[in-house]
């Protein structure tokens, strides 16, 4: 195992609560014992009616209750937009939510969409999207949310794979999607830009405008009933080879969803959650949408781009009591420094919660020392659904510690042979099968799902970390060459596909550089075609090449120029020997590489 630690610092100072903190999770250790997840499925209306839909548990049970008129969602986006030049600043509760998601259910159907069938969401964060999400659940069929900074290739990648038949997107979107070679594609609904002017031309393809769909639509669609098996979402996410994978979960996550919302990020009823992440990754839904309101909790959604001022701003506008983010974002607040905190009352915050990639304690003491809190980590994957490892609001926890199995699930360290190792070793961070939320299948790939099961009983995250006496689990880093930038899983192979497609480059290899901010950056190595000379120009060129066609968060922050690509004999890239280099550090074996 050679894994390499990026933030961790082996630390032994705690973060110590008092007894008095009232937490929906009182005793940890009692309900390691003691909880079953059979015990949480009372909380769901199909426990008693046998009818499955995930929209009616997070929205119509509520709007036919005492939460009708409260708000679930509030939207503000203050970047003047053609349609809105003034901004957006929205409230929509349960009841509105109930109807928006009926109207497009509605949509839907006309349209012949039906149980199973995939619908890409491709739009910014905006209410649009989550209406789209929940009407796309009413009838049953799969969202396949995009992030918005995708570019064509991605976007081929995960329409043409999910098959999906009908997109919700916007004109501007729209420009990046492939349609002509994307078969599946039936039907196309833009939400704004509405008028002739604007139709665009898109041949056979049928496309219709949201707000005039919607207008016409009606209020009313009861929901498909489901089994708790049928398919919720697909989340495409990267691994180290191969392209991008659809990552299908089934209705039951919302089990996992529930309790985890409860006791890791202890949202109540009377909370003001907000969680940064965008629909377009797992975080965005399963704690973006269908956690927060299976519980009925009110959430802030913010529009636009990342801004300093602007999330501050929203926790004070909001009185935000719980928060969930991600360590980059709270690095890029520290590094804005202490004066702008200091213009916002952040006084209501009363627990944060942080995702994504390792939190560095410095960025955990900086965000304490500004809202008084420390944020909780939370670990977990795409594919897992839910929180698998986390810091609770009632118990202590070591600064630096990724934290402890959540009740009712059991994660651990193992070595190559799946034997778990003794305290303090290094191994693969796995966790034992059988937890709500885990992943149903790999869309399409039955090799990829069955490779995350190759020691027998257990889930192989693909992470290393080692445990502590005392049961802390710590995260150590990637056991293979995943990258995580700013929190986002990039596939090397993606980006080293999208790079030799420009004339230039020869060939490429891809590695994530560690880097203060980030995390990781995306480095690439490329090697020149015959003609071409090496530039900074060049390199800029290169990195815009592959921010167009792929994804922004994927283009390589750094370029480097080298003669010739490590291979193995066997025609692999050797990232570790790119690792190497890039550290200036021995290279190691290198026997199998290519004259
Ligand atoms: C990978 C999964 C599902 C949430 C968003 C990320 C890394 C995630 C932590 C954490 C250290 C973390 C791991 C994991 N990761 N949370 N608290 N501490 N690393 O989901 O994009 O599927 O990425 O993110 O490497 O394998 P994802």
């Amino acid at each position: 195992m050679t894994a390499k630690a990026t933030f961790i610092q082996k630390s032994t100072e705690w973060v110590r609560k008092s007894r008095s903190v009232d937490a929906n999770l009182k005793d940890y250790f009692k309900a390691c014992k003691t909880f079953r997840w059979a015990s949480v499925e009372k909380e769901f209306s199909w426990h008693k009616t046998k009818k499955v839909n995930i929209v009616h548990e997070i929205v119509d049970r509520h709007a036919e209750g005492a939460r009708k008129n409260k708000v679930a969602l509030y939207f503000w986006d203050p970047t003047p937009s053609g349609a809105h030049p003034s901004g957006r600043d929205e409230k929509y509760t349960f009841l509105d939510l109930k109807r928006l998601s009926s109207r497009f259910g509605n949509i839907l159907k006309k349209y012949r969409i039906k149980k199973g069938d995939r619908v890409g969401v491709f739009l910014p964060r905006t209410p649009e999207l989550y209406v789209s999400i929940l009407g796309t659940h009413r009838v049953g069929a799969i969202p396949v949310p995009l992030f918005e900074a995708f570019m064509e290739a991605a976007i081929e990648d995960r329409l043409g794979n999910s098959e999906a038949s009908f997109l919700v997107t916007t004109p501007e979107l729209l420009r990046r999607v492939p349609w002509t070679r994307l078969k599946s594609l039936k039907h196309i609904i833009l939400v704004q830009g509405e008028g002739a002017a604007a139709a665009p031309s898109l041949g056979p393809l049928s496309y219709h405008f949201y707000a005039e769909e919607m207008a016409r639509a009606s209020d009313f669609l009861e929901p498909v009933w489901l089994t708790l098996d049928d398919g919720l979402v697909i989340h495409y996410t990267s691994g180290s080879t191969g392209k991008s994978k659809g990552v299908l979960h089934r209705q039951y996550a919302m089990v996992g969803h529930y309790q985890t919302s409860k006791w890791s990020l202890d949202l109540r009823e009377d909370d003001v959650y907000w969680c940064t992440a965008d629909p377009g990754w797992v975080t965005g839904t399963s704690y973006g949408i269908y956690g927060p309101w299976s519980l009925g909790v009110s959430s802030v959604v913010l529009g636009g781009r990342f801004s300093a001022d602007r999330w501050y701003e929203a926790i004070q506008k909001f009185q935000v009591t719980i928060w969930y983010s991600a360590p980059t974002a709270f690095r890029l607040l520290m590094a804005q420094g202490k004066e702008l905190p200091k213009k916002y009352n952040l006084k209501s915050i009363r627990h944060i919660c942080s995702v994504g990639e390792p939190l560095n304690p410095e960025a955990l003491r900086w965000i304490r020392s500004i809202t008084g809190k420390a944020p909780h980590e939370t670990w977990w994957m795409t594919e897992t659904g839910m929180h698998i490892i986390c810091n609770y609001p009632s118990l202590d926890f070591k600064l630096g510690a990724t934290g402890r199995s959540f009740p009712g699930t059991y994660a651990s360290v193992v070595n190559d042979e799946g034997k778990e190792v003794p305290p303090n070793t290094l191994g693969h961070l796995v966790v034992r099968v059988g937890w709500p939320s885990m992943m149903k299948e790999i869309w399409k790939n039955k090799t990829k799902f069955e490779e995350y099961f190759k020691i027998k009983g257990w889930y192989l995250s693909g992470d290393t970390a080692y445990k502590d006496k005392e049961g802390f689990i710590w995260f150590a880093g990637r056991a293979d060459d995943v990258i995580k930038t700013a929190g986002e899983r990039v596939g090397p192979f993606e980006v080293e596909s999208a790079l030799i497609q420009h004339p230039a480059v020869a060939e490429a290899g891809v590695i994530g550089k560690p880097d203060e901010i980030r995390g990781q950056i995306v480095k690439a190595f490329v090697s020149l075609r015959k003609g071409y000379g090496a530039s900074d120009i060049l390199k800029k060129e290169i990195s815009e090449f592959v921010k167009k066609n792929l994804a922004a968060h994927a283009a390589p922050r750094e370029v480097e120029f080298v003669e010739k690509v490590p291979k193995t004999r066997s025609g692999k890239i050797m990232r570790r020997v790119l690792r190497a280099w890039d550290q200036g550090l021995p290279v190691g074996d290198i026997s199998t590489m290519e004259e």
